[in-house]
């Protein structure tokens, strides 16, 4: 039976890992370690809080002494690592955190697990390190081209640097001390549970609430987007199969400019709602400084080796979305409280 310390399991993609993997194995036991910030939240988790299997901590991955205490306590054996500041706007206000929890809580989860996996000969058999990261470490794409995993780093965002600092300290654990070790790189998610400060389910929930639908500066910047689903599958399957000290793009050639992702959204809602949404809502604000303005990931080399493939369409994906978010107001409700306003009213105050 194997044990696996998720890290940032209370947030967006990590609450949706934990619901796959614990739907698909019944002999796995799961710490899942979060700090519980603005973008972690316990209702996230609420159908899976009373598995046997699953043990909730609160606690943060920078924390020497409990990251060793979890290491001993529960015999890991997989460490994934979602926990991280992930939002670059947030990144350009305020980076420090992001060097904090991203890089070096990255390295102390790093040390702690070779402490505990490695003895004189070498590290024990059957224990990974999967470090879960961003193709934002690759920089920005021009018209043409995609990003593959020899693509050199070239970060941009203070968010998307911290990320590169703490994908190269995981390849150092390979390089140095050979840690097995797997490094993912995916494109931008989109799903259930997703905190309303990235663009779908802040348009989402601007549209519902009939509030401006804010478009950094020309609209044309363009991502490419996965269903959260279809990355649990790709994480699974590289921390199964995957080779050890590879790193794997995730991404499945669904690039749209972010112009076109308000106008679908739009014209999905009206199919839902009863006072229609108009376009008059959509407003050109100040462009993100910095802004990557494209993003495209070539998925060939999972696809090939782990036969990993994305089985929701964008259409399929945006309207399961979109009525998640529908049937659950509250949930957006709860999570809009507290600092939410205060963080958009303060967003650019000071950069
Ligand atoms: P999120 O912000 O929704 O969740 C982050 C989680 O980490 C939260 O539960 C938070 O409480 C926790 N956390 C933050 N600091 C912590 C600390 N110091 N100790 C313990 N827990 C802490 O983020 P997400 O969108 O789910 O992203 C998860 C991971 O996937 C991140 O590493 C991100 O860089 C990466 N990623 C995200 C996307 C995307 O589109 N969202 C795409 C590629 C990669
Ligand atoms: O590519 C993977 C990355 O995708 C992840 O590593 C990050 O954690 C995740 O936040 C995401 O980063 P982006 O910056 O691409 O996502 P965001 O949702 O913030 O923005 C998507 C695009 O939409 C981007 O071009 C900026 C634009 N945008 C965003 C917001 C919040 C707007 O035009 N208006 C907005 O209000």
């Amino acid at each position: 039976m194997k044990t696996y310390l998720i890290t940032g399991g209370a947030g967006f993609i990590g609450a949706n890992f934990l619901h796959y993997i614990l739907k698909r194995y019944s002999d796995i036991r799961i710490v899942n370690l979060d700090k519980l910030t603005y973008s972690g939240n316990l209702e996230n988790l609420k159908e899976i809080e009373d598995n046997p299997n699953y043990t909730f901590i609160q606690g943060d991955i920078c924390d020497k002494e409990l990251v060793e205490k979890l290491f001993k306590d529960y015999n890991i054996n997989y460490v994934v690592n979602f926990a991280a500041e992930s939002h670059v706007d947030r990144s350009i206000k305020d980076p420090e955190v992001f060097v904090q929890t991203n890089i070096l809580g990255t390295v102390n989860l790093l040390n702690c697990a070779k402490n505990f996996w490695y003895t004189e000969g070498g590290f024990k058999e059957g224990v990974k390190f999967l470090q879960v990261s961003t193709d934002e470490v690759y920089g920005s794409l021009g018209e043409k081209g995609y990003f593959i995993e020899g693509t050199p780093i070239d970060s941009h965002s203070p968010y998307a640097a911290s990320k590169a600092g703490s994908d190269l300290m995981v390849k150092a654990y390979f390089d140095t001390y050979k840690m097995p070790m797997n490094i993912t790189r995916c494109s931008n998610n989109y799903g259930p549970y997703q905190f309303p400060e990235k663009l779908i389910p802040l348009l989402i929930n601007n549209c519902v609430h009939h509030k401006d639908l804010p478009v950094y500066g020309d609209g044309l910047n363009i991502r490419d987007w996965l269903y959260v689903e279809d990355h649990c599958k790709a994480i699974d399957m590289v921390l199964q199969d995957g080779r050890i000290g590879e790193v794997y793009n995730v991404g499945g050639h669904n690039e749209r400019t972010n112009i076109e992702i308000v106008n679908s959204i739009i014209s999905y809602l009206n199919e839902k709602v009863d006072k229609e949404i108009t376009k008059s809502l959509i407003k050109y604000v100040e462009d993100r400084k910095g802004h990557d303005r494209r993003y495209g990931i070539d998925p060939s080399k999972i696809k090939e080796e782990l036969g990993w493939y994305p089985e929701t369409t964008f259409e399929v994906g945006i309207k399961n979305t979109i009525q998640w978010y529908l049937d659950n107001q509250q949930w957006m409700k709860n999570v809009t409280n507290g600092d939410y306003q205060k963080y958009y009213e303060n967003m650019y105050e000071g950069v």
